[in-house]
């Protein structure tokens, strides 16, 4: 069942997402090469605590850590550790924090020092299919009219997306329903209302679309370790469009 949630509810998740969006931010701010994942992963959890939320990801399913920090053919996942990042590196950092019972959830990729044009445009179509995808975000429109575009705009430009991971419904849960895929044919799905608080999350590879999960069942890479990208936030649907909630 896919909920709407009322204006109180709406209230605590922009507050949710406020504090995701800092913890992401904080993050991306302190990325450099020499820093490991593990101090990335303190930085989120306090700049969490501080503004008197918690962190989202951190035993769910037993998941270790605030963030998911997953650099070059890391797709999604991966978990901190004393891994340094160097020069040239990608690393998307995913975050999310629950404010009085509400969840927010972002994504961003960023680059660690400098990287190649090639990558750089891996990056750059992954973030702007997010945007592309979130233009279809509105009422009267179908779930997979965002699902289609942003498939159309990654495929347009070369690139491919697993089958396996998607987007969610947010809002007491982490995940709720609907499941979000980052491709299909338009016109299919519920229908969008206003009201509802989605995830929006694609996952590009570089390469060809398959994954594999590692033998610590959570780091999700690209089969043919080619490189990968991943961004999110979480949005309202609002009367006609929608509002992002991860947003400082
Ligand atoms: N943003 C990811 C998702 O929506 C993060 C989940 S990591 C987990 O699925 F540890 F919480 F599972
Ligand atoms: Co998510």
């Amino acid at each position: 069942m896919i909920t709407t949630k009322s204006e109180r509810e709406i209230e605590l998740m922009r507050e949710a997402g406020r504090i995701s969006n800092l913890a992401l931010k904080t993050v991306g701010d302190n990325i450099r090469p020499g820093i490991s994942t593990i101090t990335l992963d303190k930085i989120a959890e306090k700049v969490i605590r501080d503004n008197g939320g918690i962190p989202s990801f951190k035993d769910y399913n037993g998941y270790p850590a605030t963030i998911c920090a997953s650099i070059n053919h890391v797709l999604v996942h991966g978990i901190p550790n004393k891994t340094v990042l160097k020069n040239g590196d990608i690393i998307s950092i995913d975050v999310g924090a629950s404010y009085k019972g509400y969840h927010g959830d972002n994504a961003w990729t960023f680059v660690v020092g400098e990287v190649p044009i090639n990558v750089q445009k891996l990056l750059d179509v992954t973030r702007d299919s997010l945007f592309v995808g979130l233009q279809q975000a509105k009422p009267g429109n179908h779930l997979s009219d965002i699902s289609h575009a942003i498939g159309e705009y990654v495929y347009e430009h070369g690139f491919t997306i697993p089958f396996d991971y998607t987007g969610h419904g947010i809002g007491i849960h982490l995940h709720e329903d609907p499941t979000i895929p980052n491709q299909g044919e338009a016109g299919h799905g519920p229908l969008l209302k206003e009201g509802m608080t989605l995830a929006i999350e694609p996952m590009v590879h570089a390469g060809k679309p398959f994954t594999k999960v590692l033998s610590d069942n959570w780091t999700v890479i690209t089969k043919d370790r080619s490189l990968c990208a991943h961004y999110e936030h979480t949005v309202l649907i609002t009367k006609d469009g929608y509002e992002i909630l991860t947003k400082i």
